[in-house]
């Protein structure tokens, strides 16, 4: 057995973070914007500014890049800002694929910048291999997939898709952000960049808004981010940045009992009155189980959706009518939410008008499965 600690107990321990100077166990926040010089007009310390990133910052990225694999990453204010850089380091008509089924911001974001004819976009079904071969061109620039999909939860294949973005010299951007590196390491699978929103579950409390970005290489495209996030300066502040931290220590046992309780819950509703349909990737007979069993090793997530009988009404009446999930948008926090998605995505979305998203917290499964069953009667009335 090998002596080096596992992700597991760099993650829980941030990487040994013992403050040097006082001995603390838990790393100090640095708020400070700037940084001394001595009389030379030297810098006392390694820091001059804090943009792009002040010691807490760099300390979280560090905790990231080792959970990733990667050799560096990048925190961003949001997910949107990391989103942002990726689209931005798209040369001015630049040819991009993302999918029909993501995160909506996220395309509303691309599909904006394709009108101003910043970029061009095409969109594939996520997970639809011979749409995006047909798709990619010798001038793709950019291939972004989100695994799973929200809010279907569509498993994309990412080694299959980094072969096609490759084969065509194309940069490969994996949303990650419902698959955190603790159950899919989207860089060994061959991803160019994996990202994700850090205000779901990385942070993992609702308190924290922040974004990550982090690279299989340090390259061409990466400098051009960096620069980007640099001189755009959409970075989080020192406090949020602490607070990730925190919430980054107990990914693995949140990660691992939202998993199981979702499943559990995922089984249990097969087949329940009131509902269509189960969509959750640990389920068996989920389209994308066997790529999602390969993909993620170490828990399906705590993300699932359901199909209400009954139509857009029911489904607005079983979000109303919880009383354990919050109705609420957003995801991955130690609380359950509960969002009926076609009124939150708008008119134009592909989402059906019958799916309510649940995000699985840390409560008593027992009672999460109770509250969805007497919701799912209100539902019917
Ligand atoms: C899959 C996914 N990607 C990106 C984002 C955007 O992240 P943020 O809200 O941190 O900007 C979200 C937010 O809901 C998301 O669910």
């Amino acid at each position: 057995m090998s002596n080096k600690p596992t992700r597991t107990t760099l993650t829980v321990q941030a990487l040994h973070a013992i403050d040097e100077i006082t001995g603390a166990v838990i790393p100090p926040i640095h708020p400070a914007t700037t940084y001394a010089r001595d009389a030379d007009n030297q810098l006392i310390g390694e820091q001059d500014y804090r943009r792009p990133s002040g010691p807490t910052e760099k300390q979280a990225a560090r905790v990231l890049a080792m959970l990733e694999g990667a050799p560096e990453a990048k925190l961003f204010s949001s997910g949107m800002a990391a989103i942002t850089a990726v689209i931005e380091s798209v040369p001015t008509g630049g040819h991009v694929i993302a999918q029909t089924e993501m995160y909506y911001g996220a395309k509303l974001l691309m599909q904006r910048a394709a009108g101003k004819k910043r970029i061009s976009l095409n969109l594939v079904a996520p997970g639809d291999l011979h749409a995006l071969t047909a798709a990619a061109r010798p001038d793709t620039d950019l291939i972004w997939i989100e695994s799973p999909a929200n809010p279907s939860w569509a498993v994309v294949d990412i080694a299959k898709t980094a072969d096609i973005a490759h084969a065509v010299g194309a940069t490969l951007a994996v949303d990650s952000t419902c698959a955190p590196p603790c159950t899919t390491q989207a860089l060994a699978l061959g991803a160019d960049i994996v990202m994700h929103s850090a205000t779901k579950y990385l942070n993992g409390h609702s308190d924290v808004l922040a974004g990550v970005l982090a690279t299989r290489e340090v390259n061409e495209r990466w400098t051009e981010i960096g620069e980007i996030h640099s001189k755009t300066g959409a970075v989080p502040g020192a406090f949020e940045t602490w607070l990730l931290i925190r919430g980054l220590r107990t990914l693995w046992v949140r990660f691992e009992r939202q998993s199981t309780s979702a499943l559990a819950i995922a089984e249990a509703l097969q087949g329940a009155d009131g509902l269509e349909a189960v969509l959750y990737p640990g389920l068996a007979d989920h389209p994308g189980h066997a790529i999602a069993a390969r993909q993620m090793t170490n828990g399906f997530g705590g993300m699932l959706s359901l199909h209400i009988a009954g139509g857009y009404e029911a489904a607005a009446r079983f979000a109303a009518s919880t009383r354990i999930f919050t109705q609420a948008t957003s995801l991955g926090g130690v609380e359950s939410l509960v969002e009926h998605r076609k009124p939150i995505e708008g008119p134009d979305s592909p989402v059906a008008d019958n799916l309510v998203r649940l995000s699985v917290g840390l409560e008593d499964a027992a009672d999460l499965l109770v509250d969805i069953r007497q919701a799912l009667r209100h539902g019917r009335i």
